[in-house]
């Protein structure tokens, strides 16, 4: 996993047929998708449930990329090793789920998987700055968390800002809510390069028609690209 300042379109399962992700994974990733996002709740840190380490370890071997867990849990900890033998290569744990963050973030690199902070929409950078060296990506909520098809909440000036914090480091902007063509390219260009997109991703398209997927995928990444100016 060579680190790339690129877009990457990162389509949220959240949103595909529960009784069928690994095709559901297998279609987005012929579709285009650059990495697979797993939506971790609890119904404790959020208010829905959806599944855990299980699962995780079910769909992994239908992912040939990059498998981008998002841990809406608390407390982390306690599951850290168990989603990370599941075969995570990110797992993002949030800021506000736990005291101890630092922690939880050393737990994730010992573990084996890169460490990704998430922070809700009403969190700023207050902290940040002394996580820069241990992290390997910042998830930005541009929604709260808990469910998929909720609207998009702009955040580009606290993105602006973490850009500016991360400068050359090799440090992942990922959003994360309510992205579609009209809301990634503002996105894109605060200085975003991972957009998860759930809704926007599946809708309209099945693992019978998976053409769908990815027009929504394309439709998403050209809007980013033409923003950042990195159109082809
Ligand atoms: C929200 C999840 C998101 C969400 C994205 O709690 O973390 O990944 O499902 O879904 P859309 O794109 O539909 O907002
Ligand atoms: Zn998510």
């Amino acid at each position: 996993m060579s680190f790339s300042r690129a877009i990457k379109i990162a389509p949220s399962i959240l949103a595909a047929d529960f009784a069928n992700f690994g095709a559901e994974c297998r279609a987005v990733e012929d579709q285009g998708a650059d990495w697979v996002h797993v939506d971790v709740m609890d119904g404790h840190f959020v208010p829905n449930i959806t599944f855990g380490p299980a699962t995780c370890a079910a769909i992994r071997p239908h992912i040939r990329g990059v498998m981008d867990v998002h841990l809406m849990i608390a407390p982390v900890d306690p599951y850290i090793e168990g989603f990370a033998k599941a075969g995570a290569d990110i797992i993002t744990a949030h800021v506000e789920a736990g005291a101890h963050i630092h922690r939880t973030l050393q737990a994730i690199r010992a573990n084996g998987a890169k460490a990704g902070l998430a922070l809700n929409p009403g969190t700023g950078l207050d902290g940040v700055e002394n996580l820069l060296d241990m992290i390997d990506l910042v998830c930005v909520m541009t929604v709260n968390p808990g469910f998929g098809g909720q609207k998009f909440i702009d955040m580009s000036d606290k993105v602006r800002r973490l850009r500016a914090l991360i400068g050359a480091r090799p440090i992942h902007i990922e959003i994360d809510g309510g992205m579609t063509p009209e809301t990634a390219p503002i996105m894109a260009r605060a200085g975003a390069d991972v957009l998860v997109a759930g809704s926007a991703v599946f809708s309209g398209g099945s693992v019978e028609n998976p053409a769908p997927y990815g027009a929504n995928i394309r439709a998403i990444r050209t809007a980013a690209e033409a923003a950042t100016g990195t159109a082809l």
